[in-house]
């Protein structure tokens, strides 16, 4: 797999004349192609323990990459220390019409409105069960189909049918390209829709942990009523964030395109919400980072603001797969240089990142 960090800057140029979403499938084709080798061990020191579950380093694979669950084990051969596959919806679905995947390269950045297109809770489920005994850290991240008349009840249907298989859940009630969607995050729909959740878990042999994914693009109020609404054990972390639909001082021509944003303008906004979060929970849920993630700084500053894990999407398809060793390879360096362990780290900017104005990095 170091193979293909060195093979990027031959390939990108090529892959980058495609559009976007053949580029992405061509890729998700050759990984599935070349048989993925064993992770690399990694630095001990990098592990983390979140959750209940145990990670031999913070950075993950955020959801939208492997959506059907095709590569799960590529991925962490790259060195991440988890994956996330999904969003899954029960039933298939085609998504929005193409072109719906955006390169805004002058930004170092993608919009998508993909509309969860995925092959559904059965495909993946076979292929999860298939990879079961290799280990490692794969979450399955859970939605509702578009035309669902019970959105909720397509959640619980998430949590029956993959309870046995994944490592976590994260609920996506935050992707902005299902209409009405992230309505869930109001307090009395989340509160409705976290009940029936943890009722349908109560009900299964194994209970994974469950994680609610949120949008960056919410209110402090708002904020506020997320945090109480996950606390006393409502579920068990938060990812902060999914994609923005806000859009300030981008370059890149497909700027005005419709959908989520993601990548390099998205790290202020997301990380500002992340520390906030932290702040308001006071440390008691463990928070996921992402959101611009593209180097061993942003990182990093998501650990200061409140992260006991990282996850990237967006930076890959400018950085290549050599990314994840060079984030590791910093976050290693930074605890050599500072004596502390990334858990030491965790939070220590939250005031002053909860504050932190203006967009981009
Ligand atoms: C995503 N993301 C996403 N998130 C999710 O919860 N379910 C999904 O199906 C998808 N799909 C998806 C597709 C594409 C093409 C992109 C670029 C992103 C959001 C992703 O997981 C992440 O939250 C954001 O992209 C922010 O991280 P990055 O990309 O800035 O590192």
């Amino acid at each position: 797999m170091r193979l293909a960090g060195l093979a990027f800057p031959l390939v990108r140029p090529l892959l980058h004349r495609l559009d976007a979403e053949t580029a992405h499938d061509l890729t998700i084709r050759a990984l599935k192609a070349f048989p993925a080798g064993a992770a690399p061990a990694g630095d001990s020191r990098l592990a983390v323990e979140a959750f209940g579950l145990r990670f031999r380093n913070p950075l993950g694979l955020a959801a939208g990459f492997d959506k059907n669950a095709e590569v799960p084990d590529a991925m962490l051969a790259l060195g991440f220390g988890f994956t996330e596959i999904g969003t899954v919806t029960p039933r298939p679905q085609a998504g929005n019409p193409r072109p719906r995947l955006f390169r805004l390269t002058e930004d170092e950045a993608v919009i998508n409105r993909m509309g969860f297109n995925n092959e559904g809770h059965q495909a993946a489920l076979a292929r999860l069960a298939a990879r079961a005994g290799r280990g490692g850290i794969v979450g399955v991240n859970i939605g509702a189909n578009k035309d669902s008349t019970d959105r909720i009840g397509d959640y619980v249907a998430g949590i029956e049918a993959f309870s046995h298989l994944a490592s976590y859940f994260t609920v996506n009630v935050s992707s902005p390209n299902t209409p009405g969607l992230r309505g869930l995050q109001s307090r009395a729909e989340l509160e409705q829709l976290l009940a029936r959740l943890n009722a349908a878990r109560a009900a299964q042999a194994k209970r994974p942990p469950m994680l609610l994914k949120i949008a960056p693009d919410l209110r402090q109020d708002e904020l506020e009523d997320i945090a109480a609404a996950c606390s006393g054990g409502a579920v068990d972390g938060i990812i902060v964030s999914n994609t923005t639909l806000s859009r300030e001082g981008l370059r890149s021509t497909h700027a005005a395109e419709q959908g989520g944003l993601s990548g390099k303008p998205l790290l202020t906004l997301s990380t500002r919400q992340l520390a906030r979060l932290h702040l308001l929970t006071g440390g008691a849920i463990a928070l996921i980072g992402v959101g611009g993630v593209h180097d061993a700084a942003s990182a990093l500053r998501k650990i200061r603001a409140g992260a006991s894990l990282v996850q990237l999407y967006s930076a890959l398809v400018y950085r290549g797969p050599g990314l994840v060793r060079e984030i590791l390879d910093g976050l290693s360096a930074e605890v050599s240089r500072g004596g502390a362990g990334l858990a030491e780290m965790r939070g220590a900017d939250a005031e002053a990142l909860a504050h932190q104005s203006g967009r981009g990095t």
